[in-house]
């Protein structure tokens, strides 16, 4: 296993209060030691590969909680290989893929096999089980079962589970089996069929809307039925201003609630949505200019804890189709810390060390993982990064299948130049 000294960058470590020029040692799998300065020639560094990362950022490696692989099922649209270099390419070292795969990862066994797809990765692949058989809704999976297979969670995601008395007693196995619940927040019928937020923008470009109550009214129910249940309960992809009053009164109550905001709900809004165009189309949809500013506030106040992307790649032609007729979704791993340190850290809303503790150290502790750390003795998870280089995001560069993102050509903030998984270099910029 290797050695490697990263000298001369600035060490971003929010769990450990550190945000200055540091240097540190990598060995193995670990950080060895992190201090203002390591000699080169210094026992334990001698035989170091030396880095220098003048100029740079060391971030602990992104965790993102919600990301769709397609894998088994939709391989054209993306595998694990493919989801997972795109997760290293973008500072992301762990990933939860949601089960919404064919077939659904709803038993201990298929959350195995995922697990051994995942063995060959260059990121850590944590999966998430679904909480009924099939995503029918009908049957409760296996909880506890799944948990015990390496599950980091459950979820339904794609949908809620409808049947309020289901997803109850759901609740309570979770609970009981200590497994947090990721919650996508959608009234089907409010939902009705739309494909983009009900608005002016719908109106004009004459398409069905959905309206900020198909995800509010599900984000309260949710939160009162964990309440019950002293269940975990994590909110996926926020993307309205009420979902924010609810999830600051959830954490007034002191319930266990966090909530996620994806970079494509705090960076546009549905005003900017300039044709009817596929690559526009994520569910819940971009909504309106206040939500966008209240969802930026929340990660303000740190009522919104989590940073995620719902990265879901789609084939091209799928997505080159209108909205009517495209699926939801957006690829996220590759933009994610570039959109969040230009919107919310230029744009005045975060720090550098509170973007990085939505990213890694908040999601850790969801799933109550040792990670987002980077003390002495802590896997070497972690990413050098550019925060002057300004670049145009280039989706025909992307590492995932799916080049449907709406930021094609935007100018963003924010290049990662490598990123470490277990003490090896996962993903270089320059190779
Ligand atoms: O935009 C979305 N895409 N939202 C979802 O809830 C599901 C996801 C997918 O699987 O494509
Ligand atoms: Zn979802
Ligand atoms: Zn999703």
């Amino acid at each position: 296993m290797g050695r490697y000294l990263i000298k001369n960058g600035h060490l971003i470590d929010p769990a450990n209060g550190i945000d200055g020029k540091m240097d540190i040692l990598i060995s193995g799998k670990e950080i060895f030691e992190v201090a203002a300065d390591i000699d080169i020639n210094s026992k334990n560094a001698k035989d170091a590969d030396i880095i220098d990362a003048s100029g740079k950022v060391i971030m602990p490696g992104f965790i993102d909680l919600h990301v769709h692989l397609r894998e088994p099922g939709f391989e054209y649209k993306e595998t694990v290989m493919t989801g997972a270099m795109a997760a290293a390419k973008g500072g992301v070292t762990t990933i939860c893929p949601m089960p919404n795969t064919k077939p659904v990862i709803d038993t201990p066994a298929k959350v195995k096999d995922l697990l051994g797809r995942a063995k060959e990765a260059p990121v850590n692949i944590l999966p998430v089980g679904a909480i009924t058989i099939d995503q029918d809704g009908v049957d409760i999976s296996d909880i506890a079962g799944m948990k015990e297979a390496g599950a980091a969670a459950v979820s339904e995601d794609g949908k809620s589970v409808m049947n309020t008395w289901l997803f109850r007693k759901a609740l309570h196995e979770a609970a009981e089996a200590g497994m947090p619940v990721f919650s996508h927040c959608e009234d089907i019928s409010l939902a009705d069929g739309g494909v983009m937020n009900y608005g002016a923008k719908s109106e004009e470009l004459g398409l069905p809307g959905i309206i900020n109550a198909a995800e509010d009214v599900i984000v309260a129910r949710d939160i009162l039925l964990a309440k019950e249940a002293g269940c975990r309960l994590h909110l996926c992809h926020c993307s309205t201003a009420d979902s924010v009053l609810l999830v600051e009164m959830a954490k007034k109550q002191g319930l266990l609630v966090t909530a996620e905001v994806c970079p494509h709900h705090f960076t546009m809004s549905d005003d900017e949505i300039t044709e009817d165009d596929g690559r526009f189309k994520m569910n819940p949809p971009l909504r309106s200019r206040a939500d966008v500013n209240a969802l930026r506030a929340g990660l303000r106040d740190g009522i919104m804890d989590i940073i995620s992307t719902d990265h879901a790649p789609h084939g091209t032609e799928e997505k080159a189709q209108s909205m009517l007729k495209a699926p939801f979704g957006i690829v996220g791993l590759e933009t994610s810390f570039a959109l969040g340190y230009t919107v919310l850290v230029k744009g005045g809303y975060l720090t550098l060390p509170q973007l990085v503790t939505k990213m890694s150290v908040n999601p850790a502790k969801v799933i109550g993982i040792d990670k987002g750390n980077l003390a002495p003795g802590k896997i070497a998870d972690l990413v050098i990064a550019g925060i002057d280089t300004e670049y145009r995001i280039d989706s025909s560069k992307f590492a995932s299948k799916g080049r449907n993102t709406p930021f094609n050509g935007m100018k963003v903030y924010g290049r990662i130049e490598k990123t470490f998984t277990g003490g090896e270099i996962v993903y270089d910029y320059n190779k």
